[in-house]
C-alpha cells in the first residue's frame, strides 16, 4: 500500500495536546502510523497546552487514553517506545502568552526537518499562535500549518483567519483540515466518478432525478457540549463536511487529482449554490433538536439536560439546495444531519431518472430508478441498485437488486483512519484533500445566509426524540416534493 512508504522525518508542534481532538484523535493516529512504521524515530511530537506538567506527566496522560491498563501489553510495550518521541511544553498561545522560549528550545536543532504545526485550538487562537510564531522565528523554510475546522464561525472571522494566518504562511503550506475529505469512501468518490466511464455520460440534471447526503450520529454533544452550543449542525457539520461532499458528487472533472484542479472545481460548486433567501430557508431548511429518548435499547438525555440550560441551538438540519448550472440545473440535493439519530449512517445515494418507458406489463411490478448508495461509514462499499428478472419459471417478474462492493469483503487489508492519512499527507504535502482558502470562504457565505434568515426569526426548531430520524418536518420537505428519505 503507498501510504506504508515511510515520510521524511519531521517536528510536530500540537498547541492544544490535552484537548479532545488530540488526545482522541492526533496521537493515537501518529502511533498507529508509527506502528506500521512510517514515522522515522528521528521525528518529534512537541505537545503544547497551558497546563504545566512535565513530558513524562503528557505521556502518562496520552498513554491513559491510547494504551489504557488492560490493552494488551505489546500494544503498551509498542506505546512505550514511541512515546520516547513526545515532549510537552507549556505554552499559553494567547496574544502576550508565555512559554515560547520553552517551545524554542524543544524545537532547536530540528530546522532542516519538516516542521509541522497543528492548531487543535479554539479557532479564536489561530490568529494570535500564526502571530506568535512568526515573532519568536519558529517558522522555517519547510515549515507546514494545520488548521482544524471549523476555520472560523462566519464568513468574516474565516476570512480574518486566513488573512492572519496568510500573513505568516504561504497557501501552500497551509493545510485546513477536512477530515471527511480523508475518508477511505470519499477518496474513492472521485475515482468512482472519474476512473470509470460508465457514470459520467448520466452524471447530471438528464440523468439524476435528486442527491440525498446523510451524516446521522448516534451520539450526543457530550463532552463538547459548550463548543457545540456555539456551533450548532449547521455550522459544525453542514459548512464543511456535508458541502464538501456536496462539493465531490456535484463538481466537473478536474484536469487531474492534484490539489488545485480538484480545489478550482469544488470552489465553482460553492460559488453556483442557488443563494437563499428568508423565504426558500423557512420552506427548505428544517432544524430540530433532540429531546429524551432511546438509543440501541439504552435511554438518553435530551440536549438541554446534556448541556444543562435551556438552548435554541439546532442538533439537526434537513435542507434542500439547489446549484444553478447547466450540469445540475433543476436537481435537488437534499442534505441532512444529526445527533442522537436512530443509527449511525453516512451515505451519499445518487437517485437517478425513472426509465422513460415500461417494456413490462404494469402486473410484473414496476422498474425502480437506478440508484447508487456510497456508504461511508460505517460497512464503506458501494451499491448500485439495478432491476433484474426474478430467476425462475413463471414468466417476467420484475426485482430491484444491489450489485454490491463491499470494501470489508473485497480488500482484506485495513487501511488509516482518516487523521492518519491526513497527517501523512501533511508530511508530504500534498495539499489535495485539505481545503484552500477560498472555497472554505464560499462556504461560508452560503451558509450566513442561512444563518442570517434564522436569526431574523423565521425559522421554527422542531424537537425530535432521540433514536429517531429526527423531526416530521424532515421527511415532509422531501414528501412535498414526491420523494422520500432512503
Ligand atoms: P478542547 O477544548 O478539548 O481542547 C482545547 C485545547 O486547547 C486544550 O488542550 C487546551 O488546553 C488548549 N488551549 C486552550 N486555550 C489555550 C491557550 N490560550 N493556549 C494554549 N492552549 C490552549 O477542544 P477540541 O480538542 O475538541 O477542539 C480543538 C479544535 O479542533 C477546535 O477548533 C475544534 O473545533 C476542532 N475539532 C475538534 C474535534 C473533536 O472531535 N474534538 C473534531 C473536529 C474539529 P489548556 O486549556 O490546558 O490550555
Ligand atoms: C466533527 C464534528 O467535525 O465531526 C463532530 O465537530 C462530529 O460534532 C464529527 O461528531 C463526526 O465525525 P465522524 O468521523 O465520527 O463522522
Amino acid at each position: 500500500m503507498a501510504e506504508l512508504v515511510p515520510v521524511q522525518p519531521f517536528d510536530i508542534v500540537i498547541f492544544g495536546a490535552t484537548g479532545d481532538l488530540a488526545q482522541g484523535k492526533l496521537l493515537p493516529a501518529l502511533f498507529h502510523r508509527w506502528c506500521d512504521g512510517q514515522i522515522p524515530a528521528e521525528s518529534r511530537i512537541v505537545a503544547a497546552a497551558r497546563d504545566a506538567m512535565s513530558a513524562e506527566e503528557f505521556r502518562a496522560l496520552t498513554a491513559a487514553r491510547v494504551a489504557p491498563d488492560g490493552t494488551v501489553a505489546e500494544r503498551r510495550e509498542a506505546f512505550a517506545k514511541f512515546a520516547r518521541l513526545i515532549d510537552y511544553v507549556a505554552v499559553d498561545v494567547s496574544d502576550g502568552g508565555s512559554g515560547w522560549g520553552e517551545l524554542e528550545a524543544a524545537l532547536a536543532g530540528g530546522e532542516s526537518k519538516i516542521r509541522l504545526f497543528y492548531l487543535a485550538l479554539p479557532p479564536s487562537l489561530y490568529g494570535p499562535v500564526c502571530g506568535a510564531i512568526a515573532k519568536h522565528g519558529l517558522r522555517t523554510a519547510s515549515s507546514r500549518i494545520v488548521l482544524e475546522k471549523p476555520i472560523g464561525h462566519d464568513f468574516h472571522s474565516a476570512r480574518e483567519i486566513n488573512r492572519r494566518v496568510g500573513e505568516v504562511f504561504p497557501e501552500d503550506s497551509i493545510f485546513r483540515i477536512d477530515h471527511y475529505l480523508g475518508k477511505e469512501t470519499v477518496q474513492n468518490l472521485l475515482i468512482l466518478r472519474f476512473a470509470n466511464f460508465l457514470f459520467e455520460p448520466l452524471w447530471n440534471a438528464n440523468g439524476i432525478d435528486h442527491v440525498q447526503i446523510t451524516v446521522a450520529e448516534t451520539v450526543g454533544a457530550g463532552r463538547r457540549a459548550s463548543y457545540y452550543d456555539t456551533a450548532g449542525a449547521l455550522r459544525d457539520m453542514v459548512q464543511n463536511h456535508l458541502l464538501q461532499l456536496m462539493c465531490l458528487v456535484a463538481m466537473e472533472p478536474p484536469s487531474s487529482l492534484d490539489a488545485d484542479p480538484v480545489r478550482t472545481e469544488k470552489l465553482k460548486v460553492l460559488r453556483a449554490l442557488k443563494p437563499v433567501t428568508q423565504e426558500s430557508v423557512a420552506r427548505s431548511v428544517v432544524r430540530g433538536q433532540y429531546r429524551g429518548g432511546v438509543i440501541e435499547g439504552e435511554p438518553v438525555p435530551g440536549y438541554s439536560e446534556e448541556l444543562g440550560a435551556k438552548s435554541r441551538t439546532e442538533t439537526f438540519v434537513a435542507l434542500r439546495a439547489e446549484i444553478g448550472n447547466w450540469r445540475w440545473a433543476g436537481v435537488p440535493f437534499y442534505l441532512r444531519t444529526g445527533k442522537r439519530m436512530a443509527e449511525r449512517r453516512s451515505e451519499i445515494i445518487v437517485q437517478f431518472k425513472q426509465v422513460p418507458h415500461d417494456v413490462v406489463a404494469a402486473d410484473h411490478g414496476r422498474p425502480h430508478p437506478n440508484r447508487l448508495v456510497i456508504r461511508l461509514q460505517p460497512d464503506e462499499g458501494v451499491k448500485l441498485m439495478l432491476m433484474t428478472k426474478d430467476p425462475g419459471p413463471g414468466g417476467v417478474r420484475l426485482r430491484y437488486v444491489p450489485l454490491n462492493l463491499s470494501f470489508a469483503e473485497t480488500f482484506t487489508k485495513d487501511y488509516p483512519d482518516a487523521y492518519e492519512r491526513l497527517l501523512m499527507a501533511v508530511v508530504r504535502g500534498n495539499l489535495a484533500l485539505f481545503m484552500r482558502g477560498d472555497e472554505v470562504e464560499a462556504a461560508w457565505r452560503w451558509t450566513d445566509r442561512v444563518i442570517a434568515a434564522w436569526q431574523d426569526g423565521q425559522s421554527e426548531l422542531y424537537p425530535y426524540a432521540a433514536g429517531t430520524d429526527g423531526p416530521t418536518q424532515a421527511a415532509l420537505l422531501l414528501e412535498r416534493d414526491g420523494r422520500e428519505w432512503f
